[in-house]
């Protein structure tokens, strides 16, 4: 059993998410050019780490280094993030009569959102790979939190933002020392202009699930949920989708402690997708219904204003295989959410994270959830950073 941790990466190839296709883990990649899909980190299982060798590591993600892509723990860029607690909501779930029912506080990591971790490790491969500038089209978390890691990696990053993402967003990657530049339209169309940027000046593009490796820093969240709650899975997880990394992150994570023998495969959770009813891609695709992506709008919940996920296939796949399902919730209902999670339980939630808080009320009054189920919520980011989408709407 190995116990130091330092550049132990048990990682052996990337391959297309399509076709299986198999890429070289020692190069720079995007995405597949195979099908013009997301790329997966492979690892090799035989004799990875015990669970018991995590007692004692540091208190982040990077206690799970073996399960992470980084080759050299010189190129890790760091500024603490994971190990984020995962806490009661005691009044809450005695109000509404839920046996368990907790939240894993994603808004605690550096930049206040779970897009430290992903952009950590994508980061630090940058790093590894000899990058020396990083473009990333955003919905606002992300691009704060590329502009912090690359200012901490002597890096130039360039952030693509919808001018319509409240100001403390913008205003924290001038303070990083990124570029920022605002575009009129949602993160679809930063998409096209951080295209440019790229093609341009050969900025290395960090867009979701346009390389690989955001997905494995935030798949993280998945080893901690397991780890917290002493190996034994929540029955039902509910997590705010927009690109889907989160996600997706959580059940990687889960089928590869199947794999290291750490959890049983019998007793998975069912993954609930929440969207907001003013942008609703992987709800509709859910229902089969066809929409013109053209006509999905800025919700106050600006991580979910995603139009289209490049990884809608894989978010699909989760969704069935967990025997999950997604469901939209409106920007009333977040503003409601919003301050009666504050309010009863002293953390300012984000909008995303309120809305799957009420989207587990709609699924309980339909019964889709059952009051008696262990139901963990991830609020992904902090409600601090969207003070101006919640005040001025006069509560
Ligand atoms: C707070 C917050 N929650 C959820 C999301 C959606 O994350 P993902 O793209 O991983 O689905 C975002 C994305 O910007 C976000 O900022
Ligand atoms: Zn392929």
């Amino acid at each position: 059993m190995k116990n130091v941790i330092d550049t132990i990466s048990n990682a052996t190839h990337l391959s297309c998410s399509q076709c299986s296709r198999v890429y070289d883990i020692e190069k720079l990649h995007t995405f597949s050019p195979c099908c013009n899909k997301p790329l997966v980190t492979n690892y090799d299982f035989k004799d990875v780490f015990a669970k018991e060798d995590l007692i004692g590591r540091e208190q982040t993600m990077w206690r799970y280094a073996e399960m992470l892509p980084l080759f050299n723990s010189k190129n890790k860029v760091t500024l603490g993030e994971g190990m984020t607690p995962i806490l009661p909501l005691g009044r809450l779930a005695n109000r509404y009569g839920y046996d368990y029912l907790a939240v894993k506080d994603e808004g605690l990591n550096p930049t206040g959102s779970f897009k430290a971790r992903g952009i950590s490790m994508a980061v630090s491969k940058a790093v590894e790979h000899g990058v020396q500038e990083c473009v990333v089209p955003t919905a606002g978390n992300a691009g704060g939190a590329l502009s912090a890691y690359c200012a901490a990696a002597g890096i130039k990053a360039t952030i693509v933002m919808p001018i319509g993402t409240p100001k403390m967003f913008q205003d924290e990657c001038k303070h990083y020392g990124a570029e920022l530049f605002l575009v009129d339209g949602l993160i679809n169309q930063c998409g096209k202009v951080a295209g440019e940027i790229q093609q341009k000046t050969g900025a290395f593009n960090m867009a979701t699930l346009k390389e690989p490796y955001r997905l494995e820093g935030k798949k993280t969240m998945g080893y901690e949920i397991a780890e917290q709650m002493n190996w034994i899975l929540p029955d039902v997880i509910l997590y705010p989708t927009g690109g889907g990394t989160g996600l997706l992150g959580i059940w990687k994570a889960f089928q590869e402690m199947i794999q290291l023998g750490w959890i049983a495969s019998t007793k998975l959770p069912r993954m609930i997708a929440v969207q907001t009813t003013q942008c609703t891609p992987i709800v509709d695709t859910y229902n089969n219904v066809i929409q013109d992506s053209d006509s999905y709008k800025m919700s106050i919940a600006n991580g979910l204003s995603v139009p289209h996920a490049f990884g809608e296939d894989m978010i699909m796949r989760v969704l069935k295989e967990s025997n999950g399902s997604a469901i939209a919730v409106s920007d009333q209902q977040i503003l409601a959410g919003v301050a009666e999670i504050s309010s009863s339980e002293g953390i300012l939630i984000s909008p995303e994270g309120a809305a799957i808080w009420e989207a587990l009320k709609m699924l309980t009054r339909s019964e889709s959830i059952r009051t008696d189920e262990n139901i963990l919520l991830l609020n992904t980011g902090s409600g601090y950073k969207y003070m101006e989408n919640l005040i001025p709407k006069g509560y």
